[in-house]
């Protein structure tokens, strides 16, 4: 077997008692701190986390398999969360507008929660949105606003024409890249749901990063549970989160990864809680999610492609790691780019 390849025979059914305390872990569902009886709503959360052994490595990797949420992705955490908690402050009444600025996996979300609870919603998206990801979100009843590709300090960007949009029509803009909802969420939600499920047997947390959300709120979980648990964010090479973290000059911002580094420090970034933010260039994001499918049976996208690559570096370097990776969403959504290779070669990237 290669140190690159597939798992031997059996050996998902072996590393099963293997990473964790040797029991088996929590099948049960872990309590919710948004409970509802909404029968899809309440489908959110409580998501797998499953061994992922890779051959040719010492360390054990688990990956929580946020794509197992509703819309398919950690996404639908936040959007469920940040609006039960400004309902439950007063600051979001039953008629008010839902507004939020996405091209990503949070519009879906936003989606699905604001047609479930009854509100009316508006997502502004940039230009170069895919019409898959559009025509979702129309499909679920939200209006849709497409904005130009601006900068963003141009009225016409598509935050600002949220903030707009907001004030115009009595609404609430989530605002998921500064509001303190987005961590918090995530702080009493995904870390102690995944700590449970790990039986507090980890060592490191490796997780993507773009408004740092995910990240943030579990490492301050994690953080105030154990001082030995080392949590590695993960950004883009050609982004400038890790350059904000290191404090080091930026370079040029460019990465076909989705999900994955905005290019710099935003404010739902909480980096006291955060130990280390590496670096992963495309290709190696992109052919650890195509491994991810091909050698594991298990479809990612290309932000969690990278979490991997980075799990891997630390399984080889530490045997006695014990690693929880954060799937942020599935692969379905990536067929035409990632997974495609007439896509990946136009762009230069090996396609093994
Ligand atoms: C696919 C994917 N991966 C990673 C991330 C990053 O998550 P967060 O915004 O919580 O840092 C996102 C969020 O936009 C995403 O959609």
């Amino acid at each position: 077997m290669s140190d690159d390849g597939r798992p031997a025979p059996g050996s998902y059914a072996a590393s099963t008692s293997d990473y964790s305390t040797g029991e088996a872990r929590p099948t049960e569902r872990v309590a919710s701190p948004y409970p509802t009886d909404d029968p899809i709503l309440s489908r959110i959360g409580g998501t797998p986390l499953v061994d992922y052994p890779e051959s040719g490595t010492g360390g054990d990797i688990a990956l929580k398999l946020e794509m197992e949420n509703p819309t398919g992705s950690m996404k639908d955490r936040i959007a469920l969360g940040i609006i039960r908690e400004l309902a439950d402050d007063g600051r979001l009444a039953a008629d008010d507008v839902v507004v939020e600025a996405s091209s990503g996996n949070t519009a879906g979300a936003v989606s699905l929660v604001t047609n479930r609870l009854g509100y009316d919603s508006v997502l502004t998206t940039p230009a170069g949105t895919s019409a898959q990801k559009i025509g979702y979100v129309r499909s679920l009843g939200s209006e849709i606003v497409e904005c130009p590709n601006v900068d963003s300090d141009d009225e016409r960007h598509y935050r600002t024409t949220a903030k707009r949009i907001a004030s115009e029509r009595n609404g609430v803009w989530l605002d998921q890249y500064s509001n303190q909802l987005n961590p918090t969420v995530h702080y009493k939600w995904t870390g102690p749901e995944l700590w449970e499920q790990a039986g507090g047997d980890v060592t490191h947390i490796v997780c993507p990063m773009g408004t740092g959300g995910t990240v943030s709120g579990i490492a301050r979980y994690v953080t105030e549970q154990s001082s030995d648990v080392h949590v590695i964010g993960v950004d883009a090479q050609q982004s400038n989160i890790s350059a904000s973290f290191y404090g080091t000059d930026p370079g040029p911002y460019d990465t076909d990864v989705e999900g994955l580094g905005k290019g710099h420090e935003l404010p739902t970034m909480w980096f006291q809680y955060v130990d280390e933010v590496r670096s992963v260039d495309d290709e190696r994001a992109f052919v650890q999610t195509r491994r991810a499918a091909a050698d594991h049976g298990v479809l990612v996208g290309g932000s969690t492609g990278a979490a991997l690559a980075v799990a891997r570096d630390v399984a080889s370097d530490q045997p006695d790691a014990r690693i929880v990776v954060i799937g942020c969403d599935g692969g379905e959504q990536y067929f035409d780019t990632i997974f495609d290779d007439s896509w990946m070669q136009e762009r230069g990237y090996r396609t093994e």
